[in-house]
């Protein structure tokens, strides 16, 4: 019997010990992961400074900045779990803002190629999407948020924890988290539309909204990458939008409620930024769904 518990205890403390160095073998992984630098060539894009570029960028950064940033952009916390917690950026030129210290180049490596000024990936800011900004929307955006009054609030920086890089480098952390790590692995082709009530050119507020990130690549429905977040209904034909009109698509974007009367959650639709988009412009997304193939529904694993 004796022998017995000194075997087990040999074999017990043997698996413990295989465990702890899986577990630091990931975390070694993960770490290099996260201390990986990129390296590309930013594009040369003159910034505006006149009034009507500036209102242009205003109008983009309403739709598709402050519900991270905030309404006055100087960020705050957004994620934290126990294994790592992000905030977003302040960035105004204030106190802990990154504002003061960014050049043109570092807003547009950092909006374009979802990299820092010191090479590393961002974390969450989804570049992936507002790389198919056009060079006057992505110039239009940064003027205006070059412009805003500076807000004094530190801001942490992105950290890891040895559970976090274990779960980095066990591949844990899907798509959306290490945003230069997308953009290099899923290349795309860019257009770059007039705007108008056009299809095109819903096809690229679209692109640059993040729609399919949640509704899908086709946008037949889907998932957003967090975990907890809850299935994104199909837009095409093949879905309720069947029943739709224009006008139920407008009040759905600008006040949460769908056709069926059913309220959407703001956290999981992020309608409330959507909202500040234009009659024109929601029109335009309206017309680009209606051509779409009717797809049937796609469920998310
Ligand atoms: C889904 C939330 C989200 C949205 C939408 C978003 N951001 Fe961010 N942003 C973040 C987070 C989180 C960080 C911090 C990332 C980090 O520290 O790695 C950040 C960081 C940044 C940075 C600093 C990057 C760096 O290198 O430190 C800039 C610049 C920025 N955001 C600009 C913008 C602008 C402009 C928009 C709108 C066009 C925008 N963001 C929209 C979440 C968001
Ligand atoms: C972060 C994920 C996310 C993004 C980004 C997103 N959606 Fe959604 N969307 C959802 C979810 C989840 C629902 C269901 C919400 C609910 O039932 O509370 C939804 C619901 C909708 C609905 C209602 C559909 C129905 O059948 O009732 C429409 C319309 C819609 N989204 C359009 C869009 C458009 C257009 C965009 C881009 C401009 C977009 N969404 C971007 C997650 C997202």
């Amino acid at each position: 019997m004796k022998k017995f518990f000194k075997w087990f205890g040999i074999v017990l403390g043997s698996l413990l010990g295989l465990i702890m160095l899986i577990f630091l073998g990931l975390a070694f992984k993960g770490n290099s992961i996260l201390n990986k630098t990129y390296d590309v060539q930013v594009e040369k894009i003159t910034i505006p400074t006149d009034a009507d570029s500036i209102a242009r960028g205003e109008h983009w950064v309403k739709a598709e900045c402050i519900g991270c940033h905030g309404d006055n952009l100087s960020g705050g916390p957004f994620f934290k779990a126990p294994f790592a917690s992000f905030d977003a950026k302040n960035l105004t030129s204030g106190k802990g803002g990154i504002g003061s210290e960014f050049k043109d180049e570092d807003w547009i490596r950092a909006l374009r190629h979802g990299i820092g000024p010191d090479g590393l990936s961002v974390f969450i800011m989804p570049a992936t999407d507002f790389r198919y900004l056009s060079d006057q929307d992505l110039g239009d955006i940064i003027a205006y948020v070059k412009s805003v009054p500076p807000v004094d609030k530190e801001i942490s920086e992105p950290s890891f924890n040895l559970l976090g890089k274990a779960m980095v480098g066990a591949g844990i952390f899907g798509k959306g988290v290490l945003v230069a790590r997308d953009i290099e692995e899923n290349p795309a082709t860019f257009s770059y539309p007039a705007a108008g009530v056009t299809p095109e050119y819903g096809e690229y507020l679209i692109n640059a909204s993040g729609c399919r990130v949640c509704h899908g690549t086709k946008l037949s429905g889907g998932k957003s990458p967090d975990p907890t977040a809850i299935n994104a209904p199909n837009l095409t034909p093949g879905g309720e939008l069947i029943a739709w009109e224009e006008a139920d698509f407008i009040k759905a974007l600008r006040t949460g409620v769908a056709k069926s009367g059913h309220q959407l959650d703001p956290k999981e639709m992020p309608w409330e930024h959507f909202k500040n988009f234009s009659d024109d412009e929601l029109k335009a997304i309206w017309a680009y769904l209606k051509i779409q193939p009717k797809l049937e529904t796609t469920i998310p694993k």
